[in-house]
This record gives C-alpha cells, structure tokens and sequence, in this order.
C-alpha cells in the first residue's frame, strides 16, 4: 500500500510522530470513487482509512482527498484554515437558514462578524445565562417522576432549545419560545435531510421539496427574529440575553450591526448550540446508563459537593467529574464529527505539499477513538481527563487529539456556553434520577451531528 517514503503508515502502537508516508485507501470505483463506501459507513470508513495511515489518499467522487488521522496534522489544518486552507461551501440550505453568520462568512467579512460576536459568549457572559440553564433543567426535573417511561431525545432536545430560545432571544413566554424552536426545528431537520441526502450533491440552483420547506421554515424564523428584535430596540431596560449583547455591539469603526447581520448571528448561535448540545447530553445519559461505576463516581461528587442546593456557575469548577463525564461522552460521541478543509496555494501539512484543490479530511470520531492516544481507546473512562494527586494528568493526551470544537481560528465559539450548560443540566437532573435505558443498541448515525439511531427510551427512577 505503500506509496511515498517507503514508510508503512499502518505501524501503529510505537509512536507519536506523524508517520512520513502518504498510502492509498481502499481501491475505489472508476467515477465515484470512494464515495459508496463512505457513504453507506463514514464512520467505518474513516477508521478503516486510519487503520492504513496518518495520510490516507481517497477519492470524494473523482475530486482528490486526503484524510488525516494524526493530532499534529489535525492541528495544522485546523490552525491554518482561513490562510492555506478554506472551509467548504456549505451549501445552500445552510445558506438560505443562517444568511452571511459566522459560521458561513470567510475571510474580512468573517474577521469582523467573529469579533463582533466573541464578547458575547465570553466566561462572564455564560455566567449570567447559567442561571437560565439551572431553571430550565430544573423546571423538567420537577416535571419526572418516579417510574415514568421518556424518551431521552426528545426531552433533551425540547430542554436545549429552550434553553437556546431564552438566552439568545431573551422571550419570556412559553408561547414565543415555542414559534421560534417550531420553525427552527423544521429548518434544522430539513438541512439534516440534505446534508446527508442526495440533496448534497445537487447544485445549488435545483428546486427540491426539501429546500422549499427550509425557504417557508426560514421565512417564519425571519418573521418571529425581526418581532423579537423590535421589542428589544424598543426596551429600555437591558436585558441579560445574547441578542441584547449583539444589539450593543460595535465594530473597531464604531459600527453596528445591521438588522440582518442580527438576524444572521443569532440564528446561527441557536443552530450552532442546540442540537449538537442536545445529542451531547443524549450520549451521556446512554454511557451513564451503560457504566453504573461512572453514574455512581457522578453522583458522589453531586451529593458531595451541591449538598442542599441546586448547581449554578460557581459550581462549575468545583465539579471536575462532572465535567471529565461530559469530555469523556465528546470524546466517544463527538456531535460534530467531521472537519474538513480545501487546500489553497502554500498549503503544507506534516511538511509535505498539498495540491491546490485537495480537500483534506480529519475526523474526530477516528481521531479520539485511536488507541495510540488513548488506553482503552473505546471504554467510557473520564477519570482519564483527571489530575492525579501529584497535579499531572492522569492520562498523557496529545493536543488535537481531543477536537470535538474544532480549534484554530475557527474554534466553535459556544464551547464555554455549551460545556457550562452540558454539565449544569447533568448535575441538576443526576443529582435527582437515574436513567435506565429501554432502547439496547443505539447507533450513531452521521448526520449534521452525530445523532442515535432512533428513539431513546429510559426509565427515570427518582434517587433517594
Ligand atoms: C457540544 C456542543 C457543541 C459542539 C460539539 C460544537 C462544535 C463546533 C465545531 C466543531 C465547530 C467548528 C467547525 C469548523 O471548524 O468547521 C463549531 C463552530 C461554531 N460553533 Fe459550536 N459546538 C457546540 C456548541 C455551540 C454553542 C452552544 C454555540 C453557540 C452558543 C456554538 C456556536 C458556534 C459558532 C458560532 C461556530 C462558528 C465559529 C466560526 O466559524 O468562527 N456552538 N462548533
């Protein structure tokens, strides 16, 4: 298989440098190439990729792809987006919901929309959203019951979009949260149906049943964000939300920005931040359920350290279990599983050259489930993201071989928000049930985010 260096990139267990040697995936068909493969398996086939090697040539169709597996190239790629590598077009159902946000500007135009967001999700901002978080968990806490069948997905996803909705709008009433995560939910589904449909290989300018639900989904968002600005602008009080924060915003020219930009950034923070939270605490509460040593090592620290009271911001850093359960659940589970970048002109990783046009794939699913920077690569262990009593980690992880937030200059701007809110929501609701899981064997399915199977049917039996 080798085909540069004589290197065998397969060698694997005996290092941690990048292996030199560039070797071919899997034999491909002549004009899709590896596309069926990935396509029917992305998750299989990106670990069998790395089972060949560091650097994988494949073939995306009949475009070139190299995908990558080592730490240290993930942190090149992702470090040099935006000079030797662009993020790829994503598309235009992602275009059509989120306009111009952050998440779709590049170069200046993203420069300026980052900064003008950044100040908004700061620590000490998410410290005066925790609040809302703790309400809404504990709102749904006081709603179980002893012995009552849920279906995980579900109420986790109907409580981060709460969450979302109230933080970043700042509505007050049950009535406007639920217009807005209504609509937004179709428009979220419906660009999951098009990521990985046939949607995402046709141009942008075929009309399909799918992108003219996105269209109808987006007017109504458009409609509820410009009637929840104009209530803001008309306020006089300062309000603790996100768009409040983005509505105070100025440019390094004094600036503002404009009521579309608004409209932009906000629905790309809630799109951002809901679903890939959600799928987070879905995950957790299956690993949790499947390892009653982990969910035991949780709520001794929740009794130990909330005691009588229900968990807010200053409890975060009192909480390194909790926190460990919800790096450990993105480790296994990364919501965002794949990142990728096309190769501009002077694009280099690992030393070597990388043609301009290549797109470059990195995976954290195959990344953080290698057993060279991992022991017991596939067990659920956050005791390895502790520090032992001498102060040193207790497993050595090399940087990027955890990126469930990506890094470099695009690193998921929410990852304080999202952290903050996974681990408020799992103490509050631990700390008061277990979950025993109904459904056996979830699977993930690769989608916009890394989603289970089908429905997640648990048990709550309220603790003593
Ligand atoms: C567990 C939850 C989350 C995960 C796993 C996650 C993951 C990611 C990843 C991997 C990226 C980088 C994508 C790339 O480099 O192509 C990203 C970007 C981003 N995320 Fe998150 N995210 C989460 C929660 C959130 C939340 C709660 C928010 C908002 C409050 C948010 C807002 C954003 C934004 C705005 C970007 C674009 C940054 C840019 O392009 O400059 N995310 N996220």
């Amino acid at each position: 298989m080798t085909t540069e260096a004589g290197q065998d990139a397969g060698a694997r267990g005996d290092t941690a440098q990048p292996t030199p040697g560039i070797v071919d995936g899997p034999r491909g068909l002549p004009l899709l190439g590896n596309l069926p493969a990935f396509g029917k398996d992305p998750l299989a086939f990106f670990e069998q990729l790395r089972e060949r090697g560091d650097f994988v040539r494949w073939r995306f169709g009949r475009g070139p792809a190299l995908f990558i597996a080592h730490p240290d190239t993930v942190g090149e790629l992702l470090t040099e987006v935006e000079r030797t590598f662009d993020q790829p077009d994503l598309g235009i159902a992602f275009r059509t919901l989120l306009g111009n946000g952050v998440v779709v500007a590049k170069g200046a135009d993203w420069r300026r929309k980052r900064s003008l967001v950044q100040p908004s999700v700061r620590p000490k901002q998410v410290r005066s959203y925790a609040a809302t978080m703790t309400e809404c968990a504990v709102d749904l806490a006081d709603r179980w019951s002893d012995g009552q069948p849920i279906d995980i997905k579900r109420e986790m996803a109907a409580l981060t979009q709460l969450i979302a909705v109230r933080t970043i709008f700042g509505v007050d009433t049950a009535a406007d949260a639920e217009a807005i995560g209504r609509a937004m939910d179709i428009a979220q589904q419906e660009i999951g149906a098009e990521f990985s449909g046939i949607g995402a290989i046709l141009p942008d300018w075929v009309p399909t049943p799918g992108r003219a639900r996105i269209k109808r989904a987006t007017a109504v968002i458009d409609a509820e964000v410009s009637r929840v600005v104009s209530r803001h602008r008309d306020g006089d009080t300062e309000r603790p939300d996100l768009l409040s924060r983005l509505l105070a915003a100025r440019d390094e020219t004094g600036a503002r920005l404009s009521d579309q930009e608004i409209r932009d950034e906000t629905v790309t923070l809630y799109i951002g931040g809901h679903e890939t939270t959600s799928s987070t605490l879905v995950w957790a509460w299956y690993l949790l359920s499947r390892n009653p040593q982990v969910r035991d090592a949780l709520t001794e620290e929740l009794d130990r350290v909330l005691a009588d009271h229900e968990p807010g911001y200053d409890d975060y850093a009192s909480l390194p279990y909790t926190q460990a359960v919800v790096k450990e659940t993105l480790r296994l589970y990364p919501t965002i599983w794949l990142i990728t970048g096309i190769a501009k002109e002077g694009a280099t990783l690992g030393g070597r050259p990388v043609p301009v046009g290549t797109r470059v794939w990195s995976s954290q699913w195959a990344t953080q489930r290698d057993p060279r920077w991992y022991g017991e690569a596939e067990a659920f262990r956050p005791e390895r993201w502790l520090t032992n009593e001498d102060g040193q980690p207790a497993e050595q992880i090399p940087e990027y071989a955890w990126f469930p937030f990506g890094g470099g200059p695009r690193v998921c701007l929410g990852t304080r928000f999202a952290l903050v809110e996974a681990v408020l929501v799992l103490a509050v609701l631990a700390r008061r049930f277990e979950l025993e899981l109904c459904t056996r064997d979830i699977r993930p399915v690769p989608s916009l985010t890394l989603q289970p199977d089908r429905e997640v049917i648990a048990t709550v039996h309220a603790r003593s």
